[in-house]
Formats: C-alpha cells, structure tokens, sequence
C-alpha cells in the first residue's frame, strides 16, 4: 500500500517558512491578481491565492475585469502594476478570453514580477540553471519528492503532458534533478509501454481514469497534477487512485496533494520577489 504525500500538510508548512521569511522586510509583499471574465474555476482559484497571502501576512490586490476586456486595456494595467512600488508579484490567472493573446499578455508582465515564472526570460533562466523564480506546480511537486525524500537521480521520470505551465517546466526540474526523463503525450502510441518504465510518474493530462493500475510498476511513485470534475462533479485526478495506491509506493491524492502545494510554492515566489524588490 502506498504511503499518501500530504501535499496540505507540506503546503502549511511551506507557508509557515514563508509567513516568517517575510517577518525581517521593512515592506510586506504584495501579489497583484488579475481575472478576466467570470470563469467560476478561476474564481476559486484566485480567492485560494489570495487567501494564501492573508495568511502568510502578504497583501492581494485583486483587479476583476470584464470578459470584453480589450488588450489594450489589459495590457495598460500590467505596465501600470510593472512600475507600482508596492506589488512584487503580478499574477495574471490563466486561461485567459479566447480574444485575447495569451503569450503576449504573459510577456508584458516584467520578469522580476513574474511570480509565475511564465516569462520567456525566466523560463530560459530555469532551462539554463540559474532560476530566479521557479514555476509553482513543478516546483510544487520537488518540493515533495524532497520532503519525503524520495531520490530523483538516475532514476526514470515519465511525465504526461507537455504544457508550457506543467509537463515542460516538471521534466526540466526533473532532468536538473540527474533523472532520466520522458516526455508523453496525445502523439504517443501506446502510453503504457512507457509509464511501465516509470520510477517516478507525473501525470498533467486532465482526463479522468487515465492512469490505471495496470500501468503502473509495483513501487513507483505517482503524482497527480491533474484537476478534473468526475461524472457526479466530484474532484479527481488522472490516476485511478483507489487501484493505483496498491501498486504504488508514494501517491498523492486529489484533492490534498499537487493543488495546495503549487499555491505555497507561489508565496515563496512571491517572497524572492519581495526580497529582491527590497534589496535583501
Ligand atoms: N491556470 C492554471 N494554472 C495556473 C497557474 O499556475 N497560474 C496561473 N496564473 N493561471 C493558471
């Protein structure tokens, strides 16, 4: 039987470290969040981040804009945040209306706010190994292999999915990390050949019932990005977690595992902001 990672316990403890991390600036750090549109799960989301900052003693300032926002206005307002002395962190919550230019959007946030780390600039920093920020979710989820002190090195990652938010950055971290690492996705054949071949297995697919049991070797660790609604609206991952924890040595739950982490991970982002912002 698997032993579950509480990605909500390790969550409240990186954000304890954060609260405290914060207690020396002569500034307290400041998160601005920008939604545009009515999305309800961006809405839960963006009050789960702003709630995180109350509690690490940070400040949210949040900018709800309507859904015919134009990118010029959008555009207007992150250069108006880019040079406000009292936020660090700028935070646009994706996805954004189909109408408006994502990558552009994402590239007007100055790099040293980008608390996301979606930049290209910071992206290319953590490619290269020497990150500023790191992305919440694949930072998220180092930060629990090395909480449980599960070993990366020569060992074989296969990650599922190869989004700019999640399966890149997470094979990236993985790869610094000395694992051997393998990218699947929709193109791949046959997926179970190689999650077989998995010590370490993330899957960032967003489909319910993805993982099953029969792909998975017996001790490999599982982790479940994936935020799904199942057919009576409850919250799931990819992995069928009820067969795969059998097989598994480590397995994180949905809800109670990635979900929580990837919001702390961004108060410790926006903590290195804070601090760099303040010359410490
Ligand atoms: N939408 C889904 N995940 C994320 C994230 O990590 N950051 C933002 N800004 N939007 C998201």
């Amino acid at each position: 039987m698997a032993k579950i990672i509480d990605g909500k316990a390790l969550a409240a403890q990186v954000k304890a470290r954060c609260a405290a991390g914060a207690q020396g600036l002569a500034r307290r750090p400041g998160l601005a969040v920008i939604l545009v549109g009515d999305d309800p799960a961006s809405r839960v989301y963006v009050s789960g981040k702003e709630r995180d900052c109350a509690e690490c003693g940070f400040l949210s300032f949040e900018h709800k804009l309507p859904a015919d926002t134009t990118e010029r206005e959008l555009l207007t307002l992150i250069d108006r945040l880019n040079g406000d002395g009292a936020v660090d962190g700028i935070l646009v919550q994706l996805p954004l209306p189909a109408h408006l230019n994502e990558e552009k959007v994402l590239n007007a946030i100055s790099p040293d706010k980008d608390v996301d780390c979606f930049h290209p600039v910071n992206v290319g920093k953590m490619v290269t190994g020497q990150p500023v920020f790191l992305p919440c979710t694949p930072a998220g989820v180092m930060e629990m292999l090395r909480a449980y002190e599960i070993p990366v090195a020569g060992r074989h990652c296969v990650v599922l999915g190869r989004s700019n938010i999640v399966g890149k950055p997470m094979a990236t971290l993985l790869l610094a990390q000395s694992g051997t690492v393998t990218i699947c996705h929709s193109k791949t054949p046959d997926l179970a050949e190689f999650t077989r071949q998995a010590d370490i297995l993330v899957s960032a697919v967003g489909r319910t019932g993805l993982v099953t049991a029969d792909m998975v070797k017996e001790g490999a660790v599982v982790i479940d990005v994936a935020m799904n609604r199942n057919a009576e609206g409850k919250l799931c991952g990819d992995v069928d977690f009820a067969a795969v924890e059998k097989k598994a040595s480590y397995i994180t739950p949905v809800p109670g595992g990635v979900g929580p982490m990837t919001r702390a991970m961004l108060m410790e982002n926006l903590l290195t902001a804070a601090k760099h912002h303040q010359g410490q």
